[in-house]
């Protein structure tokens, strides 16, 4: 079995670091085959027929071959994976609305060509940014692809929560479980630890109350400016490691003992409205993802869980306000 994986935004730094992991086979496992089709903006295509060259010069057992487009019917054609990477940045000056707008032009048609192309089982991830609502507006605009199919990252998060929490426990990530993300990509996301064990205790007896809020909340929030800061330029490697654990989690499942977090469209659990593209914590089992059920949510989470819902309803009634999504 051969899959058609399209990455778009396949020349810019995530795809530099991805497109290497797909086709080694890291993602769909050491079984399956893959065909990359990579999207890109014309002036974007000449760099991704070098990185074409570089995958080629792996020699890679797993991968099939590798087309390059700058149109998304074309791109998306038969997709069974399809990780929508490009998106228009933030520049100087810019206004969310502006932003929203931008990207609007961007995922709307490229929700347009999933649902005339894509096969019918296909599976999305956006990670280009505003990532929750640019996956609502490429969901808007594929009514017969099924909703749940359309997802967003907030999987690089979660990494970077138990990355924290390990270094602070001085426990090994593998002996942490049960971390969730909650709500928008951004700087209002809530990494709760109420509910996750480090080697089989509960996570928050082993923290104090003002690390968790003075340190351990911020610093996960606010990772991505730290890393650019850091080093000139965003996150590009760990971007593309998160998005290959969320497929690879998606479509073979995630293991028995602890859930992750993913956004996913909400079904109205945790008071999270309906159709809201938002991070849960979630369990994947036949290809599809569940929200985990049943947690107590103190008044501490409630109140961060909320407020950025409140912001993720505040994005998506921008874009219905500028046309970009019905309302
Ligand atoms: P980059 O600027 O290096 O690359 C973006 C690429 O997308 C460029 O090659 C550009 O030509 C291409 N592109 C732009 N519009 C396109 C379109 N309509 N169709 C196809 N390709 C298009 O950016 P980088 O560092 O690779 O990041 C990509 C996105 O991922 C950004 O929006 C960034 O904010 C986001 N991101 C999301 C994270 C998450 O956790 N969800 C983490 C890190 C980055």
């Amino acid at each position: 079995m051969t899959v058609n994986v399209t990455v778009t935004g396949a020349a810019g730094q995530i795809g530099y670091a991805l497109l290497f992991r797909i086709a080694s086979g890291q993602m769909l496992g050491a079984d399956t085959k893959v065909r990359l089709k990579l999207l890109e903006i014309p002036q974007g295509v000449k760099a991704a027929e070098g990185t074409a060259m570089e995958l080629d010069d792996c020699a890679f057992p797993l991968l099939e071959g590798i087309d390059i487009y700058d149109n998304p019917a074309e791109g998306f054609e038969g997709a069974n994976v399809a990780l929508l990477v490009g998106a228009r940045p933030r520049t100087k000056g810019m206004e969310r609305g502006d932003l929203l707008e931008a990207n609007g032009g961007i995922f709307g048609p490229q929700g347009e060509a999933l649902n005339a192309g894509a096969a019918d089982d296909v599976r999305v991830l956006v990670v280009g940014n505003p990532a929750n609502t640019n996956a609502l507006i490429a969901q808007q605009h594929a009514p017969d692809i099924p909703a749940e199919r359309f997802t967003a990252m907030t999987r690089l998060d979660h990494n970077r929560a138990l990355a924290q929490l390990s270094t602070k426990t001085g426990a090994p990530v593998s002996a942490i479980k049960n971390l969730t993300i909650w709500g928008n990509h951004s700087a209002t996301q809530y990494p709760d630890l109420f509910h996750a064990s480090v080697a089989g205790k509960p996570a928050a007896d082993l923290v104090e109350q003002s690390w968790l809020e003075g340190d351990f909340i911020p610093t996960v929030a606010k990772r991505g400016a730290a890393i650019i800061e850091a080093r000139g330029a965003s996150s590009a490697a760990s971007a593309a490691n998160a998005a290959v654990d969320h497929v690879h989690d998606w479509v073979l499942g995630t293991s028995a003992d602890s859930w992750t977090s993913a956004a996913i469209p909400s079904d109205g659990s945790y008071g999270v409205p309906e159709g809201l593209i938002s991070s849960f914590p979630v369990r994947s089992s036949g290809g599809a993802w569940e929200i985990v059920q049943g947690l107590e949510i103190n008044e501490f989470s409630r109140a961060k869980i909320d407020a950025s819902v409140a912001e993720l309803t505040e994005e998506r009634d921008a874009v219905a306000k500028l046309g970009l999504i019905g309302s």
